[in-house]
């Protein structure tokens, strides 16, 4: 029987040629798969088209989105997943999704190899691996942009030979990864970590220094998934959908950063993430609200070692379903409403409320009706200093 290899394709120029590629290689039939993540921008009919014009024996488009938004997206969320606090993990989370799917596409079609079109820099190689891995122990890899030689040129140089269907003229100058969680821009001029970001690097967001009316919305939680704006019942993915149209416009998540890949080396990215950013903020302020004090503490370490995990190609690890189980805990009284105002960039809260509400007014405030018992205090504070004092009285004994 021919062997067969299932390819991650994504429609663009290295994924196209390594169709013929592959099979040139290794004699396998290749067999499609492109992922809808909601990275938008071309048809997936025309994509699931293309990869049989290069010469691939099957292409299959899966539509992953709620999948994507309910089981990858909303775990971040509730971890409040920030990469060296600052990026919402856009490109590590759509990994272990696809390579799931590829792993399960590989069983139904009979192949015993998955390829994918990562170099040998990047995060995204150790993340399709290490899922697919972790799905299906027993598949083999190849990677031929990393593995044999499938240079840029070279693929080039193939498409045209080939008379391969790919627009050359349509190739973006940068290295763009995008899904609705946001958008990775890399490579290109942005190289050299001194230059400025141009307007025309982003699409999710509007510029923010551009002045406009504030957009105030009220986010509502329950456990820790959000479930209405504007008091309008929604969906995970409704909601990362609505606030990226709404904090996109007033310029919220735009991120420029120098980062450190699991392969050793720093590289400079440019993110937006307006739905993301816009969820976080406002899923953190409903726990500063609702989760008590030495869980909240706790959390920010669980929430750091969550990230790192899951950055470096960790998805299906069993520490992070144990602290998965953690995060699941913690969430149980997250239920209320956030009012954010989104302008200039920023999504910044100006209201909370809930019924999971810590904040008990009678003893916060210094007004009338105030029911701390403020005699308490004395007592705490001289045993709470006690070993301080003590340890202060060593010191003035031994300077004798
Ligand atoms: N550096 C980011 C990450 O590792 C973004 C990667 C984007 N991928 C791409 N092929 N442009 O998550």
């Amino acid at each position: 029987m021919t062997k067969r290899v299932v390819l991650a394709y994504s429609g663009g120029l290295d994924t196209s040629v390594a169709i013929g590629w592959i099979a040139a290689e290794t004699g396998a039939e290749v067999i499609c798969v492109a992922a809808d993540v909601g990275q938008g921008g071309e048809d997936m009919n025309e994509i699931r088209q293309r990869a049989l014009d290069c010469g691939a024996v099957e292409s299959v488009v899966l539509d992953l989105k709620t999948e994507f938004a309910q089981d990858f997206c909303l775990p971040a969320l509730r971890a409040n997943a920030l990469y060296l606090e600052r990026y919402p993990l856009v490109s590590a989370l759509s990994r272990p999704v696809i390579a799931k799917h590829l792993a399960l596409a590989a069983q139904k079609f009979g192949a015993d190899t998955v390829a994918h079109g990562c170099t040998g820099k990047g995060n995204d190689q150790v993340r399709f691996e290490v899922g697919i891995g972790a799905i299906a122990p027993e598949l083999d890899v190849i990677a031929p942009v990393r593995d044999s030689g499938m240079t840029r040129d070279k693929a080039i140089q193939f498409a045209e030979d080939k008379g391969l269907p790919i627009d050359q003229s349509k190739r973006s100058p940068y290295s763009v990864d995008q899904n609705f969680w946001g958008r990775a821009v890399e490579t290109g001029f942005l190289e050299d970590p001194w230059n400025a970001p141009i307007e025309d690097l982003y699409s999710y967001t509007s510029d923010p220094a551009v002045a406009r009316e504030p957009d105030d919305v009220v986010i509502s939680f329950v456990d820790g998934v959000p479930t209405a704006i504007d008091g309008r019942p929604v969906t995970v993915l409704e909601a990362i959908l609505e606030l990226n149209k709404r904090a996109g416009a007033q310029g919220v998540g735009r991120l420029d950063m120098v980062e450190d890949r699991l392969v050793g080396i720093k590289s400079r990215e440019v993110y937006e993430a307006p739905g993301a950013i816009a969820l976080i903020t406002a899923h953190q302020e409903l726990e500063d609200l609702t989760v008590e004090r030495d869980v909240r503490r706790f959390k920010f370490s669980v929430e750091q070692r969550w990230t790192e995990l899951v950055y470096d190609g960790l998805w299906f690890s069993p520490l992070r379903s144990a602290l998965d189980a953690f995060v699941d805990s913690s969430q149980r009284h997250v239920t209320g409403d956030i009012r954010l105002r989104l302008h200039g960039g920023k999504a910044v809260a100006t209201g909370r409320r809930g019924e999971g509400s810590l904040y008990d007014f009678e003893l916060a405030t210094y007004d009338t009706g105030d029911t701390f018992d403020q005699t308490l205090a004395k007592g705490f504070v001289q045993l709470w200093g006690l070993p301080s004092r003590i340890a202060a009285r060593r010191e003035q004994r031994l300077a004798k």
